[in-house]
């Protein structure tokens, strides 16, 4: 399956190579739900004709997560950027939010999307989190919130960036699209910060084809972001906030459940696998896996490599092409960095050396819980030839 919304892939048009003998392999494929059971599901939906608006599956599904995740509150959402959208609205966020170049760019498009100012701050040179310690320096009076990205589902350092948001008392939501199961010391990661906001794209590791959702700690948020995300209709007759369109469908709602019943299989699949990569990848002059990270559960969703050319001996992107042209379809999440692209240049105010270090060295190879092991050495002996 290839990530349709990947701004890289409008450059690069991906033409499998006829003349190898493998099928692509492309960075992810999704799980796809029993059809028979989703038939079931079609059947019920069919006879009922409640197609959307907190039907039946709606609410089941945002209560079957909940249980699943280990959180309050669930409001689910048609994708993860109008998810952040309105959870921005939800808090009444105005001003400067502190955030990181080194993401998806649709964590500050959601910003100037809501007025709000991004202000990049660095990250950390392992992970590619926002780096905690560098938030303080980036405060001013106009700073009301911090936007981190848990990346790759890898936590945020989340003590820190609370104390830091307590200090200046700012709101903290967490783009936490690659973080679905993920726990720090037994506790969801979702736990933390004011919101946190789900992606369930087709690219995730939990994925309604589109989709996404708000984890809250208290019911009368999550009404209001239900509110929000219906158009801000109170009751039969009144408006109370420009509201916008974020719902879910209930053909949405029930594949979404069925996906529960496979997605804990799917991930001890995927740790299997990048167990395999690390083992099979460790040792080759210039190439750099993501160290393992204590008290944490993550969903191996992704599997970053770091190429340092001078000493691999080819460039990052000489290896990324070399992949592609033996039908192995990687991706450079993330690069370009959020502050190259034009809309963002003018806005990055300090500089960002280690963003810019690993978006140069950054490879995601293909992980999924179908990947096979065949594949996994073919992947590893182009690498290594
Ligand atoms: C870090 C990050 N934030 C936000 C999004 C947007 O989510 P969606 O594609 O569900 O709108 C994505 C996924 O594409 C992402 O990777």
């Amino acid at each position: 399956m290839e990530k349709t919304n990947d701004i890289t892939l409008l450059k690069e048009p991906i033409l499998p190579n006829i003349n190898t003998m493998k099928k692509p392999i492309f960075v992810t494929q999704p799980t796809l739900p029993n059809l028979d059971e989703f038939h079931t599901s079609l059947k019920e939906i069919w006879a009922s004709k409640w197609i959307t608006n907190n039907g039946t599956f709606h609410q089941q599904f945002e209560l079957e997560l909940a249980k699943h995740l280990g959180v309050n509150y669930v409001s689910i959402f048609n994708n993860g950027t109008i998810a952040l959208l309105t959870a921005l609205q939800a808090l009444e966020i105005k001003g400067e939010v502190i955030t990181t170049p080194y993401s998806f760019v649709a964590t500050a498009n959601s910003l100037l999307w809501n007025n709000l100012t991004p202000v990049f701050c660095d990250v950390d040179p392992i992970y590619g989190n926002l780096d905690a310690a560098k938030i303080e320096t980036l405060i001013t009076p106009n700073t009301t919130a911090i936007m981190p990205v848990h990346v790759y589902g890898t936590p945020c350092d989340v003590n820190a960036i609370e104390q830091v948001a307590k200090k200046y008392q700012l709101k903290v939501i967490y783009d936490a699209a690659h973080a679905f199961g993920v726990e720090v010391n037994n506790n969801s990661v979702l736990n933390y910060g004011d919101l946190s906001v789900l992606s369930f794209h087709a690219t995730k590791a939990f994925n309604t084809v589109e989709g996404g959702a708000i984890i809250c700690h208290d019911a009368a948020t999550k009404e209001k972001i239900d509110q929000l995300k219906n158009f801000g209709i109170t009751g039969e007759t009144t408006v109370v906030a420009p509201g916008i369109n974020g719902k879910v469908n209930e053909l949405t709602a029930a594949y979404g459940l069925l996906q529960l019943k496979t997605i804990d299989s799917d991930i001890e699949k995927c740790k299997t696998i990048t167990a395999s990569y690390k083992e099979k990848l460790s040792n080759i002059k210039g190439l750099q896996c993501m160290p393992n990270i204590k008290n944490t559960k993550l969903n191996y969703s992704y599997f970053p490599i770091f190429i340092d050319e001078n000493k691999f001996g080819m460039s990052r992107d000489e290896l990324y092409n070399k992949l592609k042209e033996n039908n192995i379809f990687g991706r450079r999440y993330f690069y370009p960095l959020i502050t190259d692209f034009p809309t963002y240049k003018n806005l990055a105010t300090v500089s960002l050396p280690n963003a810019k270090e690993i978006a140069k060295q950054v490879i995601c190879l293909p992980l999924y819980a179908a990947l096979t092991q065949d594949e996994i050495n073919y992947i590893i002996s182009i690498i290594k030839v």
